[in-house]
């Protein structure tokens, strides 16, 4: 893209002070420049004057748990069918860690994190120990899929290189990047992060699948005949990754995706809840839960909305691929942006100043005919880590590791 058409696609969208610095830039840099403005898709900025207005959902009805009494006497057959499938090399794992975990507040990637207290423990290390207790269980490498970020694909390789993959075979890891989007302010002016570069932040959870394919890494997965991929979140170390029950489960359900739940620990916890919608599966967030939802009974008098995500999936792979045809919807979140001022010097902000555009994971669910939500014990699968102290916190999943027997 030339600067002529570089200035016509921003006037087009209102972004022209994205030029401001242009006659400053060197050669390369105005090249850069050019070529980001090129690749970014600006039509999401105008979605920021929608943020405050609540997603059109349909009809929300409950959708049955797979609770623990039903898996408890399933539970050699479910165990065999998932080791089974685990053999057989069907099964893979994908780690979502292309996040900024802005509310740990370290600059470094959240897997990196050391949450020891005797001796270092990592959060990556506490994941693939996870992992490694399926391999000796099965005898089998499961290939692990990590994704990363452009803000943070090198410090995450690195760090995984120099800790040696934890123990993991490395023929069995493969990284790829996630896509960007524009951060802009509230009025959706797309925030500068030097005086060459528009501010990005990494596209959310939902644009893993896709990034897959634009890596190349799909072709590995069929030529491997992988054909459930268990995708999970960075933050939880207490997560069960390729648990033999749960994959055997959700194929012995014949569903096409199986979602690991929690029993939630009051009514309005902050945790979406499995339902149904227009009669498909869905996720209901906690702050569309309305009074009426939390306080419908089901047949057994139980609270109708009482099961948690906790952003640990199966997905069929082949359904997969029909799934990114469709466009998943885009949602604005409130984050923390650093950006260029007036002055042109770097700011950090303290509290929220602006909108990130992200596509979520849960919104892939919802293009599903099937799903299992599969219960788990809260307190030994799930420990999340957001905040430094508090809920979700470092403090709160020390203290669960601690009631797991696992040595910090
Ligand atoms: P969160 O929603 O907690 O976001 O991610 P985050 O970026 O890690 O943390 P905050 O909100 O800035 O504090 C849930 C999971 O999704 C991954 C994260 O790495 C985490 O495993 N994720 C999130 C991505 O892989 N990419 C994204 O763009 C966003």
């Amino acid at each position: 893209m030339n600067y002529n058409e570089a200035y016509a696609k921003l006037e087009k969208y209102g972004q022209l002070h994205v030029l401001k610095y242009y006659d400053e830039l060197t050669s390369d840099e105005q090249k850069e420049l050019l070529q980001q403005i090129e690749d970014t898709d600006m039509e999401v900025l105008a979605l920021c004057s929608h943020r405050n207005e609540p997603d059109e959902r349909g009809k929300i009805t409950p959708l049955a748990v797979m609770q623990l009494p039903e898996i408890e006497a399933n539970k050699e057959e479910f165990t065999s069918a998932g080791i089974d499938a685990i053999k057989a090399g069907k099964v893979g794992a994908v780690l979502l860690a292309g996040g900024m975990g802005t509310r740990l507040g370290s600059d470094a990637p959240k897997g990196v994190y050391n949450i020891g207290i005797t001796k270092e423990v990592y959060i990556f290390e506490r994941l693939i120990e996870n992992l490694l207790d399926v391999v000796h269980l099965t005898g089998t490498w499961i290939h692990l899929f990590i994704m990363t970020s452009d803000k943070n694909h090198e410090t995450t390789t690195r760090f995984f290189e120099e800790k040696n993959y934890f123990g993991y075979n490395k023929e069995y890891i493969t990284f790829f990047m996630q896509d960007m989007a524009p951060a802009s302010d509230y009025e959706g002016k797309v925030y500068m992060e030097t005086k060459s570069k528009m501010s990005t932040s990494p596209n959310g959870n939902g644009g893993w699948f896709l990034s897959m394919m634009k890596w190349g890494v799909v072709d590995k997965i069929r030529k491997e005949g992988i054909e459930w991929l268990n995708v999970f979140a960075v933050d939880n170390v207490l997560q069960r990754i390729a648990d033999p029950c749960f994959v055997g489960a959700t194929i012995r359900k014949n569903c096409a995706v199986g979602a690991k739940v929690v029993r939630k620990n009051a009514p309005d916890e902050k945790i979406g809840v499995m339902c149904l919608e227009d009669g498909r599966p869905s996720i209901v967030e906690y702050y569309e839960l309305t009074e009426e939802l939390m306080n419908t009974k089901d047949a057994n008098g139980e609270p109708a909305y009482n099961f948690g995500v906790i952003l640990n999936y199966l997905f069929r792979e082949k359904d997969l691929e029909e799934i990114v045809a469709k466009k998943l919807p885009l949602h604005v979140v409130e984050k923390k942006i650093p950006y260029l001022n007036e002055k042109g010097e770097t700011v950090k902000p303290e509290e929220p100043n602006g909108c990130k555009f992200e596509q979520l994971v849960l919104d892939m669910v919802y293009q599903l005919d099937s799903c299992l939500p599969y219960e788990v014990v809260r307190n030994y699968e799930f420990a999340p880590i957001k905040n430094k102290t508090g809920v979700d916190s470092v403090e709160s999943a020390r203290a669960l590791c601690k009631e797991n027997g696992i040595e910090l």
